[in-house]
């Protein structure tokens, strides 16, 4: 398996697992600013879940296989998954910035390798991607002060 694969299928696995994560702490936040976090939590795994569908359909245009199976997620990912309790929104919003500055680091790491491969259609799609944790990593941040 090439870097490139490798690390494209790392971010597919990832995808998943953080989208279900994200769910959680949809559901499970608690606090004066519930709404608020609710509603952005869900707007964050929208965004992961489209992503999840967008790297794996450019896994299988250059002619591979993306992980598929929950248990393949499961044992390739590198997000830690939470128990279903409470979540104060400072715990919240911590978690979700952490999973989307790991996201962040990894998109970019495929970005450079695919640039050196010059696939610049994978680096185009995952430049966008870059983009999007960008903005969020920002506003969790600014939100966490
Ligand atoms: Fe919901």
């Amino acid at each position: 398996m090439t870097k490139k694969l490798a690390l494209l299928n790392q971010l597919v696995a990832d995808l998943a697992v953080a989208n279900v994560k994200f769910h959680n702490l949809h559901w499970n936040v608690v606090g004066e600013r519930f709404k608020e976090v609710h509603v952005f939590a869900e707007e964050l795994y929208d965004m992961l879940f489209e992503q999840y569908d967008e790297v794996a359909e450019r896994v299988k245009m250059i002619g591979e296989f993306p992980p598929a199976a929950l248990s393949t997620y499961l044992e390739m990912t590198k997000i830690e998954e939470l128990s279903d309790k409470d979540y104060t929104i400072k715990e919240t919003l911590n978690y979700l910035l952490e999973d989307i500055q790991y996201l962040k680091g990894l998109a970019i790491e495929a970005r450079n390798v695919s640039d050196e491969e010059g696939d610049f259609a994978t680096v185009a799609m995952l430049e966008d991607i870059v983009g999007t944790y960008c903005k969020h990593d920002w506003f969790i941040s600014q939100m966490l002060k």
